[in-house]
């Protein structure tokens, strides 16, 4: 069976995984609220679609900090991705490349930075966890410089881990061959072992830095050239922050519901953060986008584009590099149809009217 959607992906996705795998891909913290709120809060926004426009040529292509995409969804940043199929990353890099996407790269890779640049000429940003050992840290951004990626994205709301009951049901560890590549030069690639529990979780505990604050942002900043976007924004007064302390973009997420469980479902947070940046930065979305009505309804509500993260696991696991590749062209015809039946030909004439009548 073909999956024709992007839900069937994670259905095949499903039975394909090893069930430690798929629960960690698949959960969200405790309850699993903001999780489901983040796909529900899509489900209860209609689109008032326009009608007689003359929507027979279409452009979906957009511009993010200068890079040009051929439509307004990117590649999230999402650990260990050889765990779905053994090319891992470099099969999302060469899907991102082929579908004219970003792929942002995780700092938790089971593939290092440059052999992940290495695989496809497509533009890549590093998704960056600051190490409390802040030489690690910067080996990562020097890194991430030398081979070619175009932007940092500093992850801001992981201080402490969530706590994902799979995960410590399943005591969640890495299977045998996998480590967490990047940080094999310092030592930093293996989970501490003999814990109860999340060994991710114990792994984040022992070595990502709980201490961090705005003066943090502002020493990244000061280490590199390469524009820093914030990822894991909801509060209105942060986005204004991030203006202030000069990040490049702000990326409203939740981190796919599984940190904070009552965070808000991420598209109901987009309208405040867009408000309070007031146009100085572009707004970036994730957590829950499905369909292309999806993409439609964030761009409506003033994001610049969205990223995807479960569904292109839920492609590698499917058919590796051609499942992540047909999983975007997939959202991108969805994205094209919604588009044109909501009366707009271009992404710039998708606007706030279709949301609230
Ligand atoms: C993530 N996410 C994430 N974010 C990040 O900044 N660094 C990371 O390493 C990871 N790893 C990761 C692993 C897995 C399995 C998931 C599901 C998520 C969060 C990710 O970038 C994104 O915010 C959410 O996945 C978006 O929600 P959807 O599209 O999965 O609903
Ligand atoms: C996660 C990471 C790695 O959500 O950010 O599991």
């Amino acid at each position: 069976m073909e999956p024709v959607n992007l839900a069937e992906f994670e259905e095949v996705a499903r039975g394909k995984l090893a069930r430690e795998a798929y629960e960690y891909y698949a959960g969200g913290a405790n309850d699993e609220v903001t999780l489901r709120a983040n796909g529900e809060a899509y489900g209860k926004l209609a689109l008032y679609h326009r009608v007689l426009r003359d929507v027979a040529v279409r452009e979906t292509s957009v511009e993010v900090l200068g890079e040009r995409i051929s439509f307004p969804v990117m590649v999230a940043p999402t650990a260990f991705q050889r765990m779905a199929c053994d090319e891992g990353e470099c099969a999302t890099a060469r899907a991102a490349a082929r579908a004219g996407t970003i792929m942002v790269m995780s700092t938790l890779a089971t593939t290092v930075i440059e052999d992940v640049v290495a695989a496809a000429e497509g533009p890549k940003w590093f998704q960056l966890y600051i190490y409390k050992d802040r030489g690690v840290t910067l080996d990562l951004v020097r890194r991430a410089e030398a081979a070619g990626c175009r932007a940092l994205v500093l992850t801001v709301d992981t201080a402490v881990w969530g706590q994902r009951e799979a995960d410590v049901r399943n005591s969640f560890t890495l299977p045998d061959g996998l480590t967490v590549a990047n940080l094999a030069t310092h030592a930093k690639e293996h989970f501490p072992e003999g814990m109860a529990g999340s060994g991710l979780a114990a792994y984040a505990a022992a070595l990502l830095d709980a201490s961090l604050t705005w003066k943090d942002l502002e020493w990244l900043r000061g280490q590199t050239k390469l524009p820093v976007l914030l990822k894991g924004v909801v509060h209105p007064d942060d986005a204004r922050a991030a203006v202030e302390h000069g990040a490049a973009a702000v990326i409203v997420s939740n981190h796919g519901g599984r940190q904070l469980d009552s965070s808000p479902a991420t598209i109901e947070a987009l309208p405040g953060v867009v408000e309070a940046v007031a146009g100085k930065i572009p707004v970036l979305i994730d957590g829950g986008v499905r369909r292309g009505t999806d993409v439609v309804k964030a761009v409506a509500l003033g994001a610049k584009a969205v990223l995807i993260g479960r569904p292109i696991l839920w492609g590698l696991a499917v058919n590796g590099e051609e499942g992540a590749y047909r999983v975007l062209e997939l959202l991108k015809a969805e994205f094209d149809l919604a588009m044109a039946l909501c009366g707009a030909r271009t992404v710039g004439e998708i606007g706030r009217d279709l949301v609230v009548g």
